[in-house]
């Protein structure tokens, strides 16, 4: 056995050995079974004294990779097996430590495993990636390199994102009635990290978040994954009830409250002018912080806006969340907070300590990309879109379902919440549904208690062609048929 050996260096020649056989045993250039020199006879190969052999294979052996039998040698033993796949890492004996990490993973309800299958036609997922800007996405980006050159490829602003960009997003905000200031607003990686900042900065294990019930599946899996006490407050047609809020405050004593108002994810509805401000009213009797997140407020097809919570704000009660995803294209990974007083600072500094900054080269892209007026095209253009869109998918379920479904037409956003007849459960006709070849995000996984989600589902109108969403509804219809028959 040829082992090369450098005997100038400080790394002892019993580690070279070592190291050596290492190695080939894990790479499998040593497998299994094979045996090894003797150690007096591969000491004379390599000219070494047989102690400094000996000393190798000791730690070799001490590490379980190699093993000796009594007067037969030594020998190359099997490694123990590893995962080949996620589906058998459950029967694997990890170390405590690990074992000890999985335990809060399973209450997790979301995954992303869209049926991908050829024929499939899913009404998961947020817009049409073949509407994405992407031809004038890169043309922004070319420009930006030739403009800023090294610049666009440095960290960037550690304190709160790319300056113009902020100025671009506090226009936004304003013709959206939100007066925010450039210092008020930090860039995120999208508002899936603006949710996990505030939580890190204002709450702990076992404190409790109030929510709306049902809610967006991803905060309630960052929710349960921090281990907070999850409260849901129930929806209707104006939004969350802010009703039975009072007393939810009374008794659960809440360290956050957190809010879709506009085009509730799933539920599609809006809070109603009247309740946003009651709300904002008992935040500020209970001092209770608010997160608003408005992830698809510009997508509205009909109907009048309502003024953002964080537009009725006094001052330092809100803090506001938007997103560059829904909007442009959810891959950017670009969104924002705003949020103001010593709050903002502490948002800030949690930013730079989890992931220094968002992509300099994105964000200078995206302001060059907003600014020359094609975000306000695209946005139009994605209005007229998803508005036949969604009236296309209420006019197919109209015509193929049962008229014991209950649907919410929404006035924007991306999604249709249905409520099943009863005793149907959207677990059980999903298996129909993709035998059908059709696929959609079933009701449990935007409950708190999972349970209560199994009437309803959500379906994505935004997502496919005019003539796949009538063809998806109608094997809908029929996965429906073939359940309630059983
Ligand atoms: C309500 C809501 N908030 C936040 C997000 C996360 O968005 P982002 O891509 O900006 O992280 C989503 C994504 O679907 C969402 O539906």
């Amino acid at each position: 056995m040829h082992i090369p050996l450098d005997r100038e260096s400080n790394w002892p020649l019993f580690r070279q050995i070592e190291d050596y056989l290492r190695q080939n045993i894990l790479s499998g250039n040593l497998p299994p079974e094979t045996r090894l020199p003797a150690t007096r006879q591969l000491a004379e190969q390599l000219g070494v004294s047989r102690i400094t052999v000996k000393n190798a294979y000791s730690e070799l052996e001490s590490d379980g990779l190699i093993g000796s039998l009594e007067g037969s040698g030594t020998y190359v033993m099997s490694l123990p097996s590893f995962p080949e796949s996620l589906g058998n890492e459950t029967e694997i004996a990890w170390p405590l430590w690990q074992s000890e990490l999985t335990m809060g993973l399973e209450q997790a309800v979301s995954t992303f495993l869209p049926g991908t299958r050829p024929g499939l036609i899913s009404f998961t997922g947020v817009g049409d990636p073949r509407y994405f800007p992407t031809g004038d996405f890169s043309k922004a980006m070319l420009r930006v390199l030739r403009r800023d050159g090294l610049a666009a490829l440095e960290y960037g602003n550690f304190d709160g994102g790319y300056p113009p960009l902020r100025d671009t997003i506090a226009h936004i905000l304003a013709s959206q009635g939100i007066n925010a200031k450039s210092q008020e607003i930090l860039v995120t990686s999208g508002s899936q990290q603006s949710i996990a900042l505030v939580c890190q900065a204002l709450l702990k294990p076992g404190d409790t978040v109030l929510v709306e019930k049902p809610t967006y599946n991803f905060a309630l899996d960052l929710f349960r994954a921090l281990k907070l006490k999850i409260v849901g407050i129930p929806v209707d047609d104006k939004g969350m009830q802010v009703g039975v809020l009072e007393s939810f405050l009374q008794k659960y004593h809440p360290k956050l409250l957190y809010t879709i108002p506009n085009f509730q994810n799933p539920s599609g509805v809006c809070m109603s002018a009247a309740r946003r401000r009651k709300l904002l009213v008992l935040a500020a009797c209970y001092n209770l912080p608010v997160l608003e997140d408005d992830f698809v407020g510009d997508l509205r097809y009909d109907g009048r806006s309502q003024p953002a919570i964080k537009a009725l704000d006094p001052g330092g009660f809100v803090i506001y969340t938007g997103t560059f995803s829904k909007m442009l294209m959810p891959g950017l990974r670009v969104g924002y907070l705003v949020a103001r007083g010593p709050v903002f600072h502490c948002l800030s500094h949690l930013k730079l300590v989890s992931d220094l900054t968002t992509s300099t080269l994105i964000q200078r892209t995206l302001e060059e990309f907003v600014t020359i007026g094609r975000y306000q095209a695209h946005l139009r253009r994605s209005q007229r879109l998803y508005r036949s869109r969604r009236d296309a998918m209420m006019a197919a379920i109209h015509r193929y379902l049962p008229e014991a479904v209950k649907v919410y037409s929404p006035q924007g956003g991306l999604f249709i919440w249905m409520k099943l007849p009863e005793p149907l459960s959207s677990l059980e006709l999903l298996v129909y549904a993709h035998e059908a070849g059709v696929d959609y995000a079933p009701g449990p996984r935007f409950f708190p208690d999972p349970e209560e989600g199994k009437g309803y589902l959500r379906l994505n109108f935004a997502v496919q062609t005019l003539e796949d969403i009538d063809k998806g509804i109608m094997r809908l219809g029929m996965a429906m048929e073939r359940l309630a028959a059983e």
